[in-house]
């Protein structure tokens, strides 16, 4: 079985581009492959954040995963952070990545210039190499993620396959390395829609977590007449109709994009239904299908934090499954590199 794996940072609240960019997509993934999701708390501290409010984020954003739809008796949903081996694999990679690699990330670029040098911790800079630990640990096949982790991914692959130039092939043989490669080079997959869902106040911007205005956003715990509100201000434009892909109206596009996804419809159904549309119209039923598709996942969040022990039993048996494999990928990568056994 091919092995997939991913994780969204416990920092502010999940929302609508996470869930139709990555966490949506793993649903169907978990039927077919063997698949790990993790919370990554590690990821969450290379910008400044709230310590007494990690632990509480990270439980519920792993309560989020299950009422989205991760089953886990099919999935193992645990914490980056509870699997030791992350960090240390990340030591070991950090060895092998050229400085330039890390310092050419569009993502290192855009948030430091955000922050400031002198508040720009080391860690931001080779996060990217701590993601590659999280995909490489577990030899994984497929990286269900958004658009703007395309760059990490390619970071990822080249890292594998530059550490089993290095230390695989013949001279890690000698050392009695088993098979041919110590990584296996992973893939990134991204959603045909979904990948990049933009702000409602400015079609241009992605949606994020760090937008300074919580209206640019639709988060997954938003209640109902919280969702209302922001589609009726949500940005919009003058033109007649509605459609998709007319470069002068990102907001039009962005906003039928989310309608086709939660809806389940075709695009071309959506352009169809939508083409003569108003926006007063077009908004009562974009509204109306947001709300129907995630009261499901309140009802469901409310039912699993209700219950702390269930969350914590699923957890820690998360972990305990990965650490087993990831394990495994360390000592090999100890052995591959020439450190003394323990
Ligand atoms: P993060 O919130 O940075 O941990 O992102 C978690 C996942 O959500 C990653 O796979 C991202 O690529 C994805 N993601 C974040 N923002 C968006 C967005 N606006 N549209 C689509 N996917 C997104
Ligand atoms: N960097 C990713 C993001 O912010 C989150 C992440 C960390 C991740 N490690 C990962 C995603 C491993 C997929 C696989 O979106």
């Amino acid at each position: 079985k091919k092995r997939v794996v991913s994780g969204v940072q416990p920092t502010g609240s999940v929302h609508l581009g996470n869930y139709l960019g990555a966490i949506k997509n793993w649903i169907a993934l978990q039927e077919l492959y063997e698949t790990f999701f993790f919370i990554v708390d590690l990821h969450a501290i290379t910008l400044p954040y709230d310590a007494p409010d990690l632990a509480k984020s990270t439980r519920s954003t792993a309560a989020l995963y299950l009422a989205c739809g991760v089953d886990t008796s099919k999935a193992s949903v645990f914490v980056q952070s509870h699997v030791r081996a992350h960090v240390e694999l990340m030591w070991l990679l950090s060895s092998a990545t050229p400085l330039g690699w890390l310092n050419r990330m569009i993502q290192f670029k855009e948030k430091s210039r955000k922050a400031g040098d002198e508040n720009v911790g080391v860690a931001l800079l080779t996060y990217p190499v701590l993601m590659a630990s999280d995909i490489l640990l577990y030899q994984s096949d497929l990286v269900p993620v958004g658009e703007d982790q395309k760059q990490h991914l390619e970071l990822t692959r080249e890292l594998a396959e530059r550490v089993n130039y290095i230390y695989g092939g013949r001279k890690w043989k000698k050392l009695g390395g088993r098979g041919g490669c110590i990584f296996k080079v992973p893939e990134a997959l991204i959603p045909p829609a979904g990948a990049r869902v933009m702000s409602l106040t400015d079609g241009l911007s992605k949606m994020s977590k760090s937008a300074p205005s919580d209206q640019s956003r639709i988060n997954l715990l938003d209640p109902k007449d919280v969702i209302a509100n922001k589609i009726k201000r949500c940005k919009t434009d003058s033109f007649p109709g509605l459609e998709f892909e007319n470069p002068e109206r990102p907001e039009c596009n962005n906003l039928l994009s989310v309608y086709q996804l939660v809806t389940g419809k075709t695009k071309e159904e959506v352009a169809l239904e939508c083409q003569n549309m108003n926006w007063g119209s077009f908004k009562q039923i974009l509204t109306d299908a947001l709300i129907d598709h995630l009261q499901p996942i309140h009802v469901r969040y409310q039912e699993i934090t209700s219950d702390p022990g269930y969350l914590d039993s699923v957890l820690s048996e998360g972990a305990r499954k990965a650490s087993e494999i990831a394990d495994t990928t360390l000592n090999n990568v100890y052995q591959a590199m020439g450190f003394l056994k323990r």
